[in-house]
């Protein structure tokens, strides 16, 4: 089944916030927001500003009537700031006109004076002050110390990732609208509808029931909205407290890309000890993430990386520490992998420097350390069901590995100038919150009296397709046919207490909340059937909204049944709620069983460099990859694609850069490049892994939104492969991304080591 929006999507006429037609009364917001990242606000005027014609109301902290509180985690950000600022884009004041025009013109006269404070930009420069967010955490498996004793080889390092921007197609908004009795509608893009209902309820002071979150879909989100949809949403609301008029808010390009945060980078140190035989012994890391000026989800971030830190491998002795640094950047955020990647990154890097040093490939240093069943990883939980090395040899044997080495060889020597590279990246990555309490969904399930079936969850279609997934199940599990399943928007009055779309597990957790629901609703028709049939209930099945008694068909259908059920007073109406079995952590010891299951996959990357100019070109990217049983092979080989693209751009072309007095100088597309069709590979080839799958996911398809991001990370070293065929003086250094800029130094660098 195609995704079931395809058709209005293609014809633009799929509804987004910016779509909504609007009440004639609607009055328009905008953020003012601070010119410096760090300071003390000694004065701001808004004399000049509130005179303007069409000026309705610029709200400041004071006229908030509730708690000045957004943070999600710790509570540490203020919706608007009051008298310190933190971050250059931080909101100071939302100004409400009666045209966006107008608004823009109001915010360029407001003036302010700031008392400027020191600014950190950098993780290491907030480590070094004592900056940080929260505590450090560490997980520890073995012992590092006797067991670096006993290795042949140890290699130390340093490794950095950088941001990335979400450049979700559609940026953030929302729109709020007065019901009666002070309550508030507010249609959001946010992953989270929970999260916007409960701050608003929390900045206005006002119970949670007053609120009503509803989420049409999202042009994109990518974590970028799962906590930082929510201060638009809140402020439009707090207009809305106050001027009992609509409110819309949605964000321009500019202030989009200044005010909200990123991937988080990292700059992290790593030891990596191996025996003779290339066996890891030990492996010691230390996460610096740069957290930004406030929490956000960074806690929960820099857990996922604690838990990917050693990302497909088995290591019997692990060190692991994060620090999530406090820095004078708007706050960073969940993006794509959630903190998975750039620990992933890193043990990938530690392998890539020990291979340069023995003058090894990486792949054989990868190959002999794969995980395998029953292995522990260095969080407690016991490795089931693995297969990594049945993704990994699957890998090189369908795309024939051995003589694309020998191609590469022959051609890196055919040719000066153009160099090519390979790599092998294997990937393994939980499925589940790491943060057991979030892994609960619910689901709604209307049969209205014609037959046709309304399903409400708490899940956000987001472009990956999980409408289309839950329709699916919807249909099969009730015997009927698609069109009679309709997939309603994400409403908190529908579906209370949700999760946010996220951890690539919405499928699986509002997906299974929705199979219950249809099979209970089912059970009871099967009754109904079975009594106007005169046969036991085992012999009734549904299919194509027609009824089947021991598998032959009858004249009965789904609608007269349907009916029946109506006029027996039969409840066709169910709410079902699913919950993760199995899974807990315990923090205390940091060991439990975080992770209902994990998604492996291996890929092989190939580049060509071009070593005068320094640009290069993905020729290839073959993948293995494990969908478990799919139940959407096209979706599902999309996400693959999506996230692989993501991934590169990561590690090739997105850079994000602040200058030091913290002003983001990638401010606008012109100056921050994503993939384009020029840019992507120019052949992805995604083979399924045949295997049984797990009851843990969804009718056995497993979870994947996230896990293929991380494919990404082979490019970085299959350019840095070629890099090294051009330039024996090049320096190896792990620092991504690799720009064509710096590939250009590093072809014609020469090292500073002996
Ligand atoms: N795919 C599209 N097209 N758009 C998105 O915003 N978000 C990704 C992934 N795939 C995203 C996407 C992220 S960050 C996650 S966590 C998962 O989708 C969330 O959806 P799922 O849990 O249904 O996989
Ligand atoms: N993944 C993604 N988003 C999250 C998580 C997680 O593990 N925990 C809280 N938000
Ligand atoms: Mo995805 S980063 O968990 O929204």
């Amino acid at each position: 089944m195609k995704n079931i929006d395809s058709y209005t999507h293609l014809r633009g006429e799929s509804l987004f916030v910016d779509d909504i037609i609007t009440r004639q009364d609607t009055l328009y917001g905008l953020v003012f927001d601070s010119p410096k990242a760090h300071g003390i606000i000694k004065n701001i005027n808004f004399a000049k500003a509130e005179a303007v014609e069409g000026v309705i109301k610029i709200f400041t902290y004071k006229d908030i009537k509730g708690e000045n509180q957004i943070g999600g985690i710790i509570p540490d950000e203020p919706l608007l700031a009051e008298n310190e600022v933190h971050f250059q884009g931080q909101p100071i004041a939302f100004i409400v006109a009666k045209t966006e025009a107008i608004a823009k013109k109001v915010r360029a006269l407001i003036e302010i004076e700031i008392e400027e404070l020191p600014v950190i930009t950098t993780a290491r420069e907030a480590k070094e002050k004592g900056s940080f967010i929260s505590a450090p955490r560490s997980f520890n498996l073995g012992n590092t110390e006797s067991a670096f004793a006993k290795c042949k080889y140890v290699f130390t390092g340093n490794a950095f990732s950088n941001g990335q921007e979400h450049l979700y197609l559609e940026t953030q908004g929302a729109y709020a609208i007065p019901m009666e009795n002070g309550n508030i509608k507010i249609t959001s893009s946010t992953q989270g509808p929970t999260s916007v209902q409960r701050i608003a309820a929390q900045v206005l002071g006002v119970a949670m029931h007053k609120i009503e979150v509803d989420v049409i879909r999202l042009g994109g989100g990518f974590g970028g909205k799962e906590d930082q949809a929510t201060p638009w949403a809140v402020m439009a609301a707090v207009a809305v407290q106050h001027l009992k008029k609509p409110v819309k808010f949605v964000l321009n390009r500019h202030d989009d890309l200044r005010m909200t945060g990123k991937r988080h980078p990292y700059d992290s140190t790593f030891k990596i000890g191996l025996d003779e035989n290339l066996k890891i012994l030990a492996y010691d890391v230390e996460f610096l993430q740069n957290s930004g000026a406030a929490a956000d989800l960074s806690p929960a971030i820099a857990e996922r990386t604690l838990f990917h830190a050693t990302n497909s491998y088995f290591i019997p002795n692990v060190s692991s520490t994060v620090h999530s640094c406090k820095t004078n950047l708007p706050p960073n955020t969940a993006f794509r992998g959630f903190g998975g990647p750039q620990g992933m990154f890193v043990i990938e890097s530690a392998i890539a420097l020990a291979a340069h040093k023995l003058g090894i490939d990486k792949h054989i240093i990868q190959e002999r350390n794969l995980i395998r069943e029953g292995d522990e990883f260095p969080y407690g939980q016991i490795a089931t069901k693995v297969e990594m090395e049945n993704t990994w040899h699957t890998a090189i044997a369908k795309f024939q590995y051995e003589k694309l080495e020998e191609k590469v060889a022959r051609f890196n020597k055919e040719n000066p100038i153009l160099k090519k590279g390979i790599s092998l990246m294997p990937i393994t990555f939980g499925i589940s919150f790491t943060n057991t309490p979030m892994n609960h969904a619910r689901a709604l399930v209307h049969i209205y009296q014609d037959g046709s079936v309304g399903v409400s969850t708490g899940a956000v279609e987001m472009g990956q397709s999980v409408n289309t997934k839950i329709l699916q199940v919807a249909y099969k599990t009730l015997g009927i046919s698609p069109k009679k399943v309709k997939l309603e928007t994400t409403n908190t009055t529908r579906v209370a207490n949700t999760s946010p779309t996220a951890a690539s597990a919405t499928a699986d957790l509002n997906g299974k909340a929705a199979l219950k629901a249809c099979k209970a609703l089912k059970e009871r028709l099967t009754g109904v059937a079975s009594g106007m049939l005169q046969v036991n209930k085992k012999a009734i099945t549904f299919k194509k909204d027609k009824v089947f008694v021991n598998g032959e068909t009858t004249k009965l259908t789904w609608e007269e049944i349907v009916s029946q059920a109506m006029l027996e007073r039969v409840a066709l109406s169910e709410n079902a709620h699913y919950k993760t079995p199995v899974i807990y952590f315990d923090k205390t010891k940091e060991k439990g069983h975080p992770f209902a299951y994990h998604v492996y996959g291996t890929a092989i990357t190939e580049v060509t460099v071009d070593c005068l100019r320094g640009t290069y070109e993905i020729d290839a990217v073959n993948i293995v990859h494990d969908f478990g049983k799919s139940i959407n092979l096209g979706v599902d080989i999309g996400q693959v694609e999506g996230a692989l693209t993501q991934g590169i751009g990561w590690m090739t072309m997105e850079e994000i850069a602040y200058d030091k007095n913290g002003s983001l100088l990638s401010n606008s597309l012109s100056s921050y490049k994503v993939p384009d069709i020029f840019a992507a590979a120019k052949k992805v080839s995604v083979v399924p892994l045949e295997t049984k799958g797990t009851k843990m996911a969804i009718k056995k398809s497993k979870a994947v939104g996230e896990p293929p991001l991380m494919y990404g990370i082979g490019t970085y070293f299959a350019i840095q492969q070629a890099v090294k065929a051009f330039n024996a003086k090049y320096n190896v250094k792990f620092h991504s991304p690799f720009t064509p800029e710096k590939v250009l130094m590093s072809l014609y660098e020469e090292s500073s080591e002996a």
